[in-house]
């Protein structure tokens, strides 16, 4: 407990981010209109070293260009182990339009990774004059990012969000795995002969949401390779949702809707946190503390329990 009051995080909505290489405009339209919450065009992993500055001039372009709605608007830059990601922000800041609403720091490794960057965009947007400060977002994605995520999310009052980043975190913690997220067929308990599978990112993302919620910024779960795999995507979103975080990538226009509907709280699940909710106010009004919901205790914490459903589900409603 703390007499400190935890920091709200950004009131908007980050059901689905869809990425797509800036190397590819063809599909920057498509993007545009789809249904995803976020758009992150992507300036890293998914562009060719010698795709690098081509794809700077098409995505420079298209933030003036293409009508991106209410959508909120990130650019993946390179990490900072590379020799690209200086002239990524100079370019994005000196010559994008206002409409880009963040950038996206990938394998960040500690709180001196943002303090780097926020110093470089903080004097190019001095220079030019900016008037809409650009917020971050980053990935954690290393050992040494899961080792310092709480000095991360608390670096800068640009940051935004946060997110997994599995394959890049599984290749740095020696995961023995090559899938992007997901089921991980070895790692299974046995009861009575039968296997179990659990999860081997929880403790990743419970890191995350913890540090995220102490600091005000969103937890989000980062990418699931297997875009064929519906329900594998739909059961990884579901864990993450529990776990608190708010969203998760879309590598695929397929995997958007069910971000959405599993990131959305469900009609039931808001009826039942109202209900919750006035059970409460009669208790209150009644002078009890705690009370009887179908069978079950529901008291104080309770409320705060319901009022994250409905307070979501507001907030998705309001935007
Ligand atoms: N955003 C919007 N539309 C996309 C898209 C994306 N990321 N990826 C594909 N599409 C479009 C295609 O253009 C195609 O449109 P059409 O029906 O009008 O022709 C449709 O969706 C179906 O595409 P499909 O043929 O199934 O996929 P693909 O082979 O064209 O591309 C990927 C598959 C995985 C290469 C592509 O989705 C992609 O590049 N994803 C993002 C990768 C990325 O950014 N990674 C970095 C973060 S991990
Ligand atoms: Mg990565």
């Amino acid at each position: 407990m703390s007499f400190r009051i935890q920091p709200a995080a950004p009131a908007r909505p980050n059901r689905c981010q869809l990425f797509g290489p800036g190397s590819r405009p063809a599909i920057f339209e498509k993007m545009a209109g789809s249904a995803a919450d976020v758009i992150n065009l992507d300036l890293e992993d998914s562009v060719a070293p010698d795709d690098k500055a081509e794809a700077r001039k098409n995505i420079i372009q298209a933030i003036g260009d293409i009508d991106w709605g209410k959508k909120t608007l990130s650019v993946r830059i390179n990490g900072l182990d590379t020799p690209y990601w200086y002239r990524d922000v100079v370019d994005l800041l000196e010559q994008a339009s206002d409409r880009i609403d963040q950038i996206m720091i990938p394998k960040v490794g500690c709180a001196g990774d943002i303090y780097a960057v926020d110093a470089l965009v903080t004097a190019v947007e001095r220079a030019k004059g900016r008037t809409k400060p650009i917020k971050f977002e980053v990935i954690i994605e290393s050992a040494a990012g899961i080792a310092h995520v709480e000095e991360i999310a608390a670096a800068s009052p640009r940051m935004e969000a946060m997110s997994l980043g599995a394959a890049d975190f599984a290749a740095s913690m020696g995961m023995q795995t090559t899938g992007i997220g997901g089921t991980q067929e070895n790692y299974y308990m046995i009861r009575e002969g039968a296997k179990h599978w659990s999860d081997p990112w929880h403790w990743a993302q419970a890191a995350i949401v913890a540090a995220c919620r102490t600091h005000g910024v969103l937890p989000v779960d980062g990418p699931f390779g297997d875009f064929s795999d519906d329900e594998g995507y739909r059961a990884q979103a579901r864990r993450s949702a529990t776990l608190g975080m708010v969203g998760k990538w879309a590598i695929h226009p397929k995997q958007i809707a069910i971000a959405n509907e599993v990131f959305t709280p469900s009609e039931e699940a808001v009826a039942e946190a109202r209900e919750i909710l006035a059970a409460m106010e009669k208790a209150k009004a009644e002078g009890a503390g705690a009370t009887v919901y179908k069978g079950r205790l529901v008291d104080i914490a309770s409320i705060k329990q319901a009022e994250v459903i409905v307070a979501q589900a507001e907030l998705i409603a309001s935007s």
